[in-house]
């Protein structure tokens, strides 16, 4: 952190939402890293402020009440303390943990509402929006179903069309109806608040441009947004879930606040500021708030993922800055996301690995320093439970926990338990003891710079030292040839384990604290809120054990996972899987589309074509540039496959190409055809082949 522009850190944690438990996605995607990083800067004894909580309104809870038949009251109820603890048994050390249903949230919300609105940054549309007669309220997206207007799916929602998958408004469904009440929804006119982003873009944009720094991926995002240009965003909607509409608010624009409520996505990041409010009330000093978010000498650190980017790095934005009272955030580093054996983590599809079940099993260290080594910083990666076993079996147990136990078995039986001197020191203890000294700087500066794997790598680095000197150095040998040598082995390596205690903390919480129980290391501040004691990160640097201090009894750190638990785990998740598709029998068949002659059939020239070239287009997610021979020509065609297969799934292979189709251009490229695909029910990709030579004519 650069000490010259900032004394504090308020760090947030996106506000989960409490219509479900926590699992590993979520873990990796914000949890764990916003972890690791407070808990790095309370140990080099900065000001770190780290705020959650639970985000309990809006259209998602509410959609959840219906399906299980209760209230979004009930959902909350049940899920709010279920995150709040298991969040706490996996070590996330929230200074405050709040949730948006909360009195204060309400208030705090409410007034950032009525500042923008007296202070003219909305604008009002009145329009026309699809209402249920029956239920008697506005139907947002989701509680509209319909047929949609481009393929003809029945069972489209009102934003979207999971079939053809083109994102819709909820008067374009044909025979739209109500998802509460099965009722023909009809047309109404209400009136909404707009936060006009476009106005704000400039501004944006200048801001963005100081902040060079922020990760690859977050940039690639909010320029992509910017490229687009921002529209208009409604911030208040009409659903029986939500803040209030302040109602003088409403009478001063003549609008009636009956059912208005504010939109899940303004009120919840206002939702940091409200649980630092109560964060501050807790401590006696209500007004202790404003030094977090009204002094430009706080930096503000959002951890989302990437889900969230727009939010955090736009829309929140323009809220602070339109308010006119608030820091900015100073970094958003959002991680992308975490896959699990491979596919895509799907919690209807049962998919997951929840953290409730996780620490019933296992202790909360392991899956933490997993996750660290597999974080999805700069891409997606993969979370697989062999990886997790090795990962605990190869380095936790046979280097890190290896490397304590014999230093400290070696120390108890030739030793007496206590740290010998050292003396005569020979070159390789001045140079470990050097090394030593490197680490803190060097971990550190990977956390700074929000490199978390890399930073616990590094912090296993020390450990992998520590072991390679202990056997170079051969202790066992010069007990019996040369005692001081030995005694210098056991007073380095005790060393290092003091050291190790203190930074391995981040990531390892439970097992430093018990090494700095094994070494009776103390007057070591935990990495804890209000964690109080004298030494901290930097103190590392150097040898911290006295001479002749006593330690303790040595106990294993870590148990070795047979190969049995992670079987019975895999076998678990594919049960559950097999179940949550039993239950729905899967996505429905698409619907045939209305008849044709052949003649319409006839029209369409369909050629086999070997794909001899398959890339990437650079920038774009979506699209794979292909080369393809078609006997008589070669052809360049765009496909948008990207994301469903690999380049190497097409080259070389024989597919059906529609040769006749007017050429388009995409992202600066010319695509003069395309290729036929096999669409399954659950939207895998498959291209069509044919053994035939390039040019052969399909029909
Ligand atoms: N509940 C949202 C999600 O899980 C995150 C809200 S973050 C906040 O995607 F800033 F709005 F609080
Ligand atoms: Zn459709």
């Amino acid at each position: 952190m650069d000490e010259t522009r900032f004394d504090r850190i308020l760090v947030t944690a996106a506000l989960p939402y409490a219509n479900g438990p926590i699992h590993i996605g979520h873990l990796a995607g914000a949890y764990l890293p916003a972890d690791l990083y407070c808990r790095y800067q309370r140990l080099k004894g900065r000001d770190v402020l780290f705020i959650c909580g639970s985000d309990e309104l809006g259209v998602a809870i509410l959609m959840r009440a219906l399906e299980e038949g209760t209230t979004p009251q009930a959902i909350v109820d049940r899920y709010h303390p279920m995150i709040r603890d298991s969040f706490a048994r996996f070590g996330m050390s929230f200074d405050y943990y709040g949730r948006t249903t909360s009195p204060v949230h309400f208030e705090t919300s409410q007034d950032f509402f009525r500042w923008l609105d007296e202070k003219g940054v909305f604008k009002l549309k009145t329009e026309k929006q699809l209402y249920d007669p029956e239920a008697g309220i506005f139907l947002a997206d989701r509680f509209v179903r319909g047929t949609c207007p481009i393929c003809g799916y029945e069972d489209a929602y009102g934003d979207q069309c999971e079939r053809c998958g083109s994102s819709l408004s909820p008067t374009d469904l044909i025979n739209p109806r109500s998802v509460l009440s099965n009722a023909t929804p009809e047309l109404r006119e209400t009136t909404h608040w707009y936060l006009p982003l476009g106005d704000f873009q400039p501004k944006l944009e200048a801001w963005i441009a100081t902040h060079p720094e922020w990760k690859p991926n977050v940039l690639g995002q909010v320029r992509s947004w910017l490229q687009q240009g921002l529209r208009d965003r409604a911030v208040t909607r009409d659903i029986p879930w939500g803040v209030p509409v302040p109602e003088d608010v409403a009478r001063r624009h003549g609008v009636p606040a009956e059912g208005k409520v504010l939109y899940v996505w303004f009120d919840a990041p206002i939702g940091y500021i409200s649980a630092t409010r109560e964060w501050a009330q807790q401590q006696g000093d209500p007004e202790a708030w404003r030094r977090y978010w009204q002094d430009e000498r706080t930096r503000l650190i959002h951890f989302i993922g990437k889900d969230n980017i727009v939010f955090h790095c736009l829309m929140f934005p323009a809220m602070l800055m339109a308010h006119g009272e608030f820091v900015l955030p100073d970094n958003v580093p959002a991680n992308e996301f975490l896959n699990l054996e491979g596919h895509k983590l799907s919690t209807s599809r049962g998919w997951a690995v929840w953290l409730h079940e996780y620490l019933e099993e296992f202790p909360p260290d392991l899956l933490r320093y997993a996750l660290a080594t597999m974080l999805p910083e700069t891409r997606d990666a993969d979370f697989s439970w062999k990886e997790f076993q090795q990962r605990v079996n190869a380095e936790l147990a046979d280097i890190l926990g290896n490397f304590v136990h014999r230093t400290l078995t070696f120390a108890q039986r030739f030793a007496e338990g206590r740290v010998p001197p050292l003396r005569n020191a020979r070159p390789v203890d001045e140079e470990v003891l050097r090394e030593l000294a490197t680490f803190p700087e060097r971990i550190g500066s990977a956390y700074e710079q929000f490199r978390f794997r890399e930073a616990v790598q590094e912090t296993m680095n020390l450990a992998r030292l520590g072991n390679k000197y202990f056997n170079d150095t051969e202790p066992w040998h010069t007990r019996k040839t040369d005692p001081q040598a030995c005694a210098n082995t056991i007073h380095v390596s005790l060393q290092i384990c003091a050291s190790l205690s203190i930074l391995m903390e981040p990531v390892l919480p439970f097992a430093a604290a018990r090494l700095r129980e094994m070494l009776r290391l103390e007057g070591v501040r935990p990495s804890t809120p209000d964690g109080e004691g004298a030494l901290g990160w930097d103190d590392a640097a150097r040898p911290l054990l006295p001479e002749g201090h006593e330690i303790g009894r040595p106990e294993i750190l870590f148990t070795k996972i047979e190969d049995e638990v992670i079987e019975r785990q895999i076998a678990r998740l594919e049960a559950r899987a097999q179940q949550a598709a039993a239950k729905t029998d899967g996505p429905p068949y698409a619907p045939l589309k209305p008849e044709i002659v052949y003649d319409d059939f006839d029209r369409l020239d369909l050629r086999v074509g070997r794909v001899e070239k398959a890339e990437r287009v650079p920038k774009s997610k979506k699209l794979l540039r292909l080369e393809v021979d078609l006997g008589f020509e070669k052809r360049q065609i765009l496909a948008g496959v990207a994301e469903q297969m690999a380049p190497e799934d097409l080259e070389g292979r024989r597919v059906v190409v529609v040769a006749n189709l007017k050429p388009r251009k995409m992202m600066g490229l010319e695509s003069q055809g395309m290729l036929l695909m096999a669409e399954d029910r659950e939207g895998r990709l498959v291209p069509v082949t044919a053994e035939s030579e390039p040019g052969a004519v399909v029909r």
